[in-house]
Formats: C-alpha cells, sequence, structure tokens
C-alpha cells in the first residue's frame, strides 16, 4: 500500500469558465468553488491527509474588475463567519498565509475569527492562501530573518520553510484544475519536489471521485527526490 501525501495543495481554477460554459455570472462560479471546497477538504481530510494548502486569491487578482473582486472578499467573509463552527467540530486548524495588508477589515477580522476558534485543532491543517504571492512570501520571510538577525551563513533549505506565513511540512502532491499548466507564483519553494498534475476539469467540479482519481495517479509516481531509481 502506497502512502498518501502528507501535505496537497490546489490551484482552485476554472471558477470563471464553469459559470461561462453555463451562461452564469463568473461570481456563481466562485460561489460553487466555495461549495465545492468545503466538501472537498473534508473528504480530502478523511482520507487521512495532513495539510491542504488552496489558492483563494493571489496579490494579483487585485486587478480583477472590483465587482469581482468586492464578491470574493464577501464570500469570504460570510463563509469563515458560517463554517468555522464544521472546521471546529471536524478537529480542523484553519490557518492563513498572505500579507493582510490591502485586505479590508471585515475580512481580516472573519479570518482572526476562524483561526481562534479552530487554533487548538489537532486533526489536521486547512491552510488558506489569501492575498497570496510565492515570491512575496520568499520576500517577507528574507525581512523576518533579518530582523531576527540570524546566522544566514548556516541556514538549510528546511530552516528557511520556518520563516514563511505558516510552518508547514513541504507539498507532496499539487493539482492545478482547468487544464491550465502553471504555478502561478504559488508556494514555488515549498513544492520543490512536489508531484504536480493538472486536470482538465474546472475547480466547482473537481469533486471526491476526481480526488480518488488524482490520489491514484500519485500512487503511481516514483518520487526519487533526485536520487537515482531504486529497482
Ligand atoms: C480562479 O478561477 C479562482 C479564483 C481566483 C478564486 C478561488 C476561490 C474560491 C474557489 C472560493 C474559495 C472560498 C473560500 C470561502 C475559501 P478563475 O476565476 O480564474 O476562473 P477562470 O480561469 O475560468 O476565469
Amino acid at each position: 500500500m502506497k502512502e498518501n501525501p502528507k501535505h496537497v495543495a490546489i490551484i482552485m481554477d476554472g471558477n470563471g469558465r464553469w459559470a461561462k460554459k453555463r451562461m452564469l455570472p463568473r461570481n456563481y462560479g466562485h460561489k460553487q468553488g466555495s461549495e465545492n471546497l468545503r466538501k472537498l477538504s473534508f473528504y480530502i481530510f478523511d482520507q487521512g491527509i495532513e495539510v491542504l494548502s488552496v489558492f483563494c486569491f493571489s496579490t494579483e487578482n487585485f486587478s480583477r474588475p472590483s465587482d469581482e473582486v468586492n464578491y470574493l472578499m464577501n464570500l469570504f467573509v460570510e463563509k469563515f463567519h458560517s463554517e468555522f463552527e464544521e472546521y471546529k467540530k471536524k478537529n480542523i486548524k484553519v490557518v492563513f498565509s498572505g500579507r493582510r495588508e490591502n485586505l479590508r477589515p471585515d475580512v481580516l477580522e472573519a479570518m482572526d475569527k476562524i483561526t481562534e476558534e479552530t487554533k487548538n485543532n489537532t486533526r489536521a491543517i486547512l491552510n488558506l492562501c489569501l492575498n497570496y504571492g510565492g515570491q512575496y512570501e520568499l520576500i517577507d520571510a528574507m525581512k523576518k530573518i533579518i530582523k531576527e538577525k540570524k546566522e544566514i551563513d548556516s541556514l538549510t533549505p528546511e530552516e528557511l520553510m520556518h520563516y514563511f506565513y505558516q510552518d508547514l511540512p513541504p507539498i507532496d502532491f499539487l493539482i492545478r484544475t482547468s487544464g491550465e499548466y502553471r504555478l502561478s507564483n504559488f508556494m514555488l519553494y515549498q513544492s520543490s519536489y512536489a508531484e504536480l498534475y493538472f486536470p482538465e476539469t474546472y475547480f466547482p467540479d473537481f469533486d471526491e471521485r476526481e480526488f480518488d482519481k488524482a490520489l491514484d495517479i500519485y500512487h503511481h509516481r516514483d518520487r526519487r527526490f533526485g536520487s537515482i531509481k531504486e529497482k
């Protein structure tokens, strides 16, 4: 029996195209995406996966039309307030990665609430990347290192990870839905040895069955971490 990945990451792409295909407004696709994330995350944690990181909003997404940005921000506020009980009950700790600056006070308040309410949970971690950019994360880590006057010469690749927004294990399996083959500045350092998978499915349709298929593909991969193949 092959081991499951410990840390799974998903770039939840294709909400807009999912809606367009159904002649619905783009924002409806985001709503469906958020509902899918709720269900899918519980399913993923039921498989024993310890950490799930998801790309909710990139630093660059602020350049989208303001009605879409506002819709997404309102959706975050609504969902964090309405879903924290469920995450709490299921013993899942919710954390955030990203810059707090530029986020509305009500968004920050909802983020802080769900973080606080779930902070002692121990079964698994849901890492929501919001106003997140991988390059900024590296810059912010460097700032912390300089501020703490950390001895830079002895810094190891593993130690650098402790300075990121969240101290999480490296990503084992990274999925980007909707048939786009890019990482788009998402957890670049943490994905150094991740297995990558790019299904065609739009995120709102990336359900439990799709995840089973993905996991099966992961189990057939041969992870070598730079070493030679063992027979
Ligand atoms: C990319 O699809 C998706 C986003 C920018 C937003 C992702 C957000 C969610 C799935 C909701 C998460 C909700 C909570 C409560 C955490 P796109 O809009 O770029 O799709 P397109 O490429 O088809 O246009």
